[in-house]
């Protein structure tokens, strides 16, 4: 059987997050077999956004395709690397007169591998188009041209990301959720053959905020006042995601495995 194993990792937040992608992406590599690589940029340049250095970064450690989320905007010198590299996803349901695609394909063992990234409403920014309708949109047109396609839907809400999961069980291959740093453990492959995690959780600092520092967080919400966040680079290091495993032609997901490091010996100030 014609297989293809999938590693997606959840947010990669600022440099300790880099740096413990590049500490162990070659093991992961070899340990899940991996035929393809898949990682959330959207934190990746200081906690906020992501930039074209980085974007080169990633694909030259042999990313195939980057996702992001509502950060995306963050830094105005990835517009024109959008507009220009197909590689590096903005969510889908933004208005199409915003740089950039939510749609990719890339090819993986003489197979079309089809990427789409939408973003969720609930308890964030919501004006933007449906995601449902625009991720079931983007499959119909990936769907002329390959049956293995895996959605980042990039929400707060696990009733949202588990709805839109549902939503397209039987035409796409995986979901999986980003945004909220926190990965989950309900990983399953739904009835028509769909694997599903709600979120993937994030690279990054352990002892942290969902990758901040946390006395400036603590503050925000006990004083109530505006507070500048730091992405914390102290402590143990964090890497987690899920590596998929699809029949290349069916389309169907036949596991779907965890992966969540957590490295005590992870040094971010000796590996800077
Ligand atoms: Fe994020
Ligand atoms: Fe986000």
């Amino acid at each position: 059987m014609a297989e293809i194993r999938v590693l997606l990792l959840g947010d990669i937040v600022g440099a300790p997050g880099l740096a413990m992608f590049e500490k162990h992406i070659a093991s992961l590599r070899e340990q899940y077999k991996v035929d393809a690589l898949i990682v959330n940029g959207e934190n990746s340049a200081q906690g906020k956004g992501i930039t074209p250095r980085i974007a080169k970064f990633f694909m030259e450690k042999g990313v195939d395709i980057i996702t992001t989320g509502n950060h995306i905007w963050r830094r105005k010198e990835i517009y024109g690397y959008l507009a220009e590299n197909k590689t590096l996803l903005r969510p889908n349901n933004y208005p199409n007169t915003c740089p950039g695609t939510g749609v990719a394909t890339f090819l993986c063992k003489g197979t079309t591998v089809g990427v789409i990234n939408v973003q969720g409403r609930v308890f964030m920014f919501d004006n933007i188009d449906c995601p449902f309708r625009s991720a079931k949109s983007a499959v119909s047109y990936l769907a002329t041209k390959t049956k293995v396609i895996l959605v980042d839907v990039h929400a707060e809400a696990t009733s949202e990301k588990a709805a839109l999961a549902n939503y397209l069980d039987g035409t796409v291959s995986g979901v999986v959720g980003t945004h909220t740093h926190v990965p989950t453990s309900d990983e399953r492959i739904m009835p028509n053959g769909t694997a599903f995690v709600t979120d993937l959780g994030m690279a990054g600092a352990q002892d942290s905020i969902i990758g901040v520092q946390k006395g400036a967080v603590v503050n925000a919400f006990t004083t109530a006042m505006p507070n500048r966040f730091t992405v914390e680079t102290q402590g143990p290091g964090v890497l987690s995601g899920v590596c998929i495993t699809i029949n290349s032609v069916s389309g169907k997901a036949t596991a779907i495995e965890r992966v969540h490091i957590v490295d005590n010996d992870f040094n971010f100030d000796a590996t800077a």
